[in-house]
């Protein structure tokens, strides 16, 4: 654990119609990666993005593009965002079967490979996995919509997540995501988190770059 702190604004949160001002906004608020939420309305009971919205992200933008995918069947999707110009590309092991030939189609896309545990998803389901993934994401809401409470039981699962990384020797992320904002997000860094989702809280803001160096302050890295 390097102690550095990344803040990854959700573009979920942002106005659309003003997307690449919303980018723009986050970094010059100091986002280390744009965070984009991709659900198929099967896996979660939303629907949002698809490789067309990483593409067009990725040409007003040079900050790595960290794609959540909330689908059934994420390998499916592995070519079509790494053309798109994903880097981070993050599936949930429960909407597939053969989870770890797909984080190594990942990574051989030149993508780290990140896996997700919803609140009720047992650790066990990345303990496998652990040495073969860069990021392992925590979801502190159940995904689908932006602008839930952090389910506060949450924070000792990253206590445990950072737990097991560390055990292991893994250098992988531990990003966490949902309800991330100024009352959450320090209890989450206390525990171990060093990659900081947030949708409501940097674009529900009137200021996002405000929000976001907020935010950063108060994830204070653990020492
Ligand atoms: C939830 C998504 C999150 C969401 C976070 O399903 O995975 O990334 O955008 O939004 P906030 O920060 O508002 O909880
Ligand atoms: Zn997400």
């Amino acid at each position: 654990m390097t102690g550095r702190v990344r803040i990854a604004p959700s573009i979920l949160s942002a106005d659309l119609i003003r997307l690449k001002d919303a980018i723009a906004a986050a970094e010059a608020g100091g986002a280390d990666w744009i965070h984009v939420d991709v659900m198929d309305g099967r896996f979660v009971p939303n629907l949002t993005f698809g490789p067309g919205i990483v593409a067009a992200v990725r040409r007003v933008t040079r900050l790595p593009l960290d794609v959540h995918l909330m689908v059934v069947e994420p390998e499916r999707y592995i070519e079509p965002f790494a053309e798109a110009g994903a880097n981070v590309l993050t599936f949930h092991p429960e909407a597939t079967i053969h989870g770890q030939r797909h984080v190594s189609a990942v990574r051989e896309r030149g993508m780290l490979a990140g896996i997700a545990l919803n609140p009720g998803t047992p650790l066990a389901a990345v303990e496998d996995l652990v040495g073969e993934v860069d990021l392992v994401l925590v979801m502190s809401v159940n995904p689908g919509f932006p602008g839930q409470a952090y389910i506060s039981a949450v924070t000792d699962k990253i206590r445990r997540v950072r737990a097991l990384l560390d055990a292991r020797g893994s250098k992988a992320h531990l990003e966490v995501d949902g309800g991330i904002g100024r009352d959450t997000i320090a209890a989450a860094a206390a525990a171990g988190a060093d990659t900081f989702v947030a949708g409501s809280a940097v674009f529900g803001a009137p200021d996002p770059a405000a929000a976001i160096r907020e935010l950063r302050r108060l994830a204070h890295p653990r020492p």
